[in-house]
C-alpha cells in the first residue's frame, strides 16, 4: 500500500518550519517503519501554501512543476537548519466567502492523489484546514506562529527562535541606550497575544513590557521611567507588544489595513509611547519596531526539536488515521487536539498569573 501525504505552510513564515518538514519526511520515508505501519508514503510539498492548491494545473507538467515538489530525504536532508520555509507561503484565504476556492482545491488534491494533507499554520490557516477537513479533505494541523497564541498546545513552531531574537537585539540596543543614557522603546509582535512581549522582555531583563491583555496607563509608565532616572539608571528599555494600547484606545493598525483573513496589520503603538515620553519629560527617547526581523534567520536548536516532535507526530496521526487534529504539546507530552477546540479561543496572557499590572513587566513569583 502507498500513502501520498502533501504539505504545505499557510501564513507568515517562521524559524522551524523547515525543521518540521524535514524530520516529517524522514519518518514518512523511513523504510523500517514501513512494515509496522502497513503503508509506504511519498510526500508532496505544495508551493506557496494554499495559492499552491489554487493554482495548480495537476494534468499539466510545468505546472506541477511550479506548484508541487516530490520530498524525499536527500532533497530536505539539510533542511532542518534554515529559517523560513522552503516550501513558500501566502496569506490568501482560499475560503474568502466573495470568492470560495474549496470546491477547486478538494477538487486538486484528488488529481494529485493526496490522501492526506498536513497543514503547517497559525489559527488562519488551520482554520481553513478544518473547514476543508469538515468538506472531506484529511487533514492534519501543526502548529506555527511566533506569536504561540493557539490553544490546544503549550508551544508553536518559531516561538522560541522569536524570542532569541527579541533578547539579542535588545542587548545589542542596550549598549547604545547605555552609552548615551536615552530611552529605547522597543516594538515586538505578536498580534492579540503579549507572551513575546513578556517573555523577550523576561529574557532581556526590560524595564517595563507593555501587552495586549492589560491596558496600560500612560501616565504610569513615564512615572515608573522616571523613578528609574531618578535612582540612577542611565537608561530603560521599554518593551511593547504591538497589539499592546493605552487604557480608552484602540491598538494602533497599520496603513496597509487588513490582510486576506480581516484582521488588521497591527504596529506603531511603539512610535506612540515614544513620543509620549519625550513630549511630557525631558529624557531623550528613540523607537525600534523589530518587525520582521523576529521571523528571520535560523531556528533554535528548541525550534529544531520541536519541529522534530510535531514533523513526527504528524506522520503518526496519519497511520492513526487521526484527521481533523491538530498535534501539539501539554506538559512535555505529545498530544493532539480536534482543530474546531483549537479555533474557539486564543491561548492568551493569563494577566492574574504572569503580570504585574502595578510596574507593567513579568510576575515574579515569591517562593
Ligand atoms: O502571526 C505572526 C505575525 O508575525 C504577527 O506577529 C504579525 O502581526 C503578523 O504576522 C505580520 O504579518 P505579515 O508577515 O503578513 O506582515
Amino acid at each position: 500500500m502507498k500513502t501520498t501525504v502533501g504539505v504545505l505552510s499557510a501564513g507568515g513564515d517562521c524559524p522551524g518550519i523547515n525543521s518540521t518538514i524535514h524530520w516529517l519526511v524522514y519518518s514518512a520515508l523511513d523504510k523500517d517503519l514501513a512494515p509496522l505501519r502497513g503503508t509506504m508514503f511519498q510526500v508532496m510539498g505544495i508551493m506557496d501554501g494554499w495559492k499552491g492548491l489554487i493554482e495548480v494545473k495537476p494534468e499539466k507538467k510545468a505546472s506541477l512543476n511550479r506548484w508541487t515538489m516530490n520530498l524525499n530525504m536527500e532533497l530536505v536532508r539539510t533542511w532542518d537548519r534554515y529559517g523560513g520555509t522552503r516550501l513558500g507561503t501566502s496569506r490568501i484565504n482560499p475560503l474568502d466567502p466573495k470568492n470560495d476556492k474549496s470546491d477547486l482545491i478538494i477538487d486538486n488534491c484528488k488529481k494529485l492523489g493526496l490522501d492526506a494533507l498536513v497543514v503547517i499554520g497559525g489559527s488562519d490557516g488551520l482554520g481553513t484546514a478544518y473547514r476543508l477537513y469538515k468538506q472531506g479533505l484529511k487533514v492534519v494541523g501543526i502548529p506555527k506562529t511566533i506569536d504561540r497564541d493557539l490553544y490546544g498546545t503549550d508551544y508553536t513552531i518559531g516561538f522560541d527562535s522569536a524570542v532569541n531574537i527579541i533578547t539579542e537585539d535588545i542587548d545589542r540596543l542596550r549598549i547604545t541606550a547605555g552609552s548615551h543614557s536615552r530611552i529605547f522603546v522597543v516594538e515586538c509582535m505578536g498580534r492579540r497575544a503579549g507572551w513575546l512581549a513578556l517573555e523577550g522582555g523576561e529574557a532581556s531583563g526590560v524595564a517595563i513590557t507593555l501587552i495586549p491583555e492589560h491596558d496600560f496607563v500612560m501616565d504610569r509608565v513615564i512615572e515608573l521611567l522616571s523613578m528609574r532616572r531618578k535612582a540612577g539608571q542611565r537608561y530603560s528599555i521599554v518593551l511593547v507588544a504591538e497589539g499592546a494600547k493605552p487604557r480608552g484606545m484602540e491598538p494602533v493598525q497599520e496603513r496597509r489595513g487588513r490582510d486576506g483573513f480581516g484582521h488588521y496589520y497591527l504596529g506603531g503603538i511603539g512610535g506612540f509611547v515614544a513620543e509620549e515620553i519625550e513630549k511630557n519629560t525631558s529624557m531623550e527617547v528613540r523607537y525600534v519596531a523589530l518587525r520582521h526581523l523576529q521571523r528571520g534567520g535560523a531556528p533554535t536548536a528548541y525550534d529544531r526539536r520541536m519541529g522534530r516532535k510535531f514533523g513526527v507526530a504528524s506522520v503518526d496521526m496519519i497511520v492513526n488515521e487521526d484527521f481533523g487534529r491538530m498535534v501539539g504539546i501539554k506538559q512535555n507530552e505529545i498530544i493532539s487536539t480536534p482543530l474546531k477546540m483549537v479555533l474557539d479561543k486564543l491561548h492568551l496572557v493569563d494577566v492574574e498569573k504572569f503580570y504585574n499590572t502595578k510596574n507593567y513587566k513579568s510576575l515574579d513569583l515569591i517562593i
